[in-house]
């Protein structure tokens, strides 16, 4: 009898058509990434109308390069996941109506994801001896949170943003410069080649005991900084400004993790979301991790920033934890974790 459970999994959450085959959770068989960003750059961020069409365009034949490359049909798939939210609403929409379809038509069950958790578990197919208990801190394009994870789908959210993602403060602080989307990425090079003492901007920690963040003072304060440097007629050296900026986010990142770590007595600290890509954030998280005996987890690249593969293990452990959606399953735009 075979044991192995094989997941196909669809993601549509935002500008990625991302389908993806797993074995048992943790086993990548295929991730196919279809990235829209170069339609949407031009745009200076996602437009949901036309991520909607092209996700369309794209999901059928995503799904069939990521069966092919697997090489496995659909009579041996075993469960289907897809992302239930948070994200856009219709471009949800064309991964949740294509993998219903191919759940009934198959008649294996259908789990619905949420599209955090599947971050945190793109940490369970990158380390294959990772489990919960840990911390972790999720930073994406759209949420920033500090979470206990307790177990495989057993969430205690302790701190996110009040105002800003850090990501979308990568954003927008890298379309004030003059950068193109996604402005993380970009940012995250310059300050390799700028100074990040240069510019004191704020560290915004809130109360002394919250583990809540907040960006959006930061992103003020570059925009002052700009606008006061351009009425004096001073230079700007854009890679100075990233560096400083960069630097005031992933401080507070960093500081907050580590406190709740040893608040919590947690010897691991785990990294999700496209932010977690940040090679500052990434060096800054080790150093401190290792002057207080925490292990520092983060994914590749690849799966830090959108794709299925997390979504195919986030749905293998709901599915032995039980949770199994039926096909009255809808989007949740603004599904929260729990
Ligand atoms: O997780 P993700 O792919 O999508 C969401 O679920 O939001 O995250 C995308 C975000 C964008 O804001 C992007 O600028 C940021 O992750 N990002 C980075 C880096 N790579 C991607 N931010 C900082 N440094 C990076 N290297
Ligand atoms: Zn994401």
């Amino acid at each position: 009898m075979n044991e192995d459970i094989i997941t196909l999994a669809i993601e549509t959450s935002c500008d990625e058509t991302s389908c993806a085959v797993l074995r048992n959770g943790r086993e990548v068989l295929s991730n196919i990434i279809s990235s829209q960003i170069e339609i949407h750059k031009k745009f200076g961020g996602v437009v949901p109308e036309v991520a909607s069409r092209k996700h369309i365009e794209n999901i059928n034949i995503i799904i069939q390069q990521a069966l092919d490359e697997a090489g496995v049909s659909f009579k041996d798939v075993d469960l289907v996941g897809v992302t239930q939210g948070p994200g856009l609403v219709g471009a949800l929409l064309v991964g949740i109506s294509s993998a219903k379809a191919i759940a009934y038509g198959l008649n294996k069950p259908l789990i619905g994801v949420n599209h955090i958790e599947g971050h945190v578990c793109a940490n369970y197919i990158e380390f294959k001896d990772l489990q919960p208990p840990f911390t972790c801190l999720i930073v994406s394009g759209g949420h920033t949170y500090l979470v206990q994870v307790e177990g495989y789908t057993k969430y205690e959210m302790v701190g996110r943003t009040r105002d800003d993602a850090a990501g979308e403060a990568f954003d927008k602080v890298a379309r004030a410069l003059g950068l193109s989307y996604p402005g993380g990425p970009i940012i995250d090079k310059l300050s390799k080649k700028g100074d990040a003492a240069a510019v004191d901007f704020p560290r915004v920690f809130l109360e002394a005991d919250s583990y809540d963040f907040s960006f959006s003072g930061l992103k003020t304060a570059v925009l002052n900084y700009l606008n006061s440097a351009k009425q004096k007629g001073e230079d700007i050296v854009v890679e100075d400004v990233a560096a400083s900026f960069q630097q005031a986010v992933i401080e507070v990142l960093v500081e907050k993790s580590i406190r709740l770590a040893k608040e919590r007595k947690s010897d691991k600290i785990v990294m999700a979301g496209g932010v977690a890509a940040n090679e500052g954030l990434r060096d800054l998280m080790e150093k401190r991790g290792r002057e207080e005996g925490i292990r520092v987890y983060y994914p590749s690249r690849i799966l830090c920033t959108d794709n299925a593969a997390m979504i195919g293990s986030a749905a293998y452990f709901n599915y032995i934890a039980g949770n199994i959606s039926d096909l009255s399953l809808n989007v949740e735009p603004n599904l929260e974790l729990k």
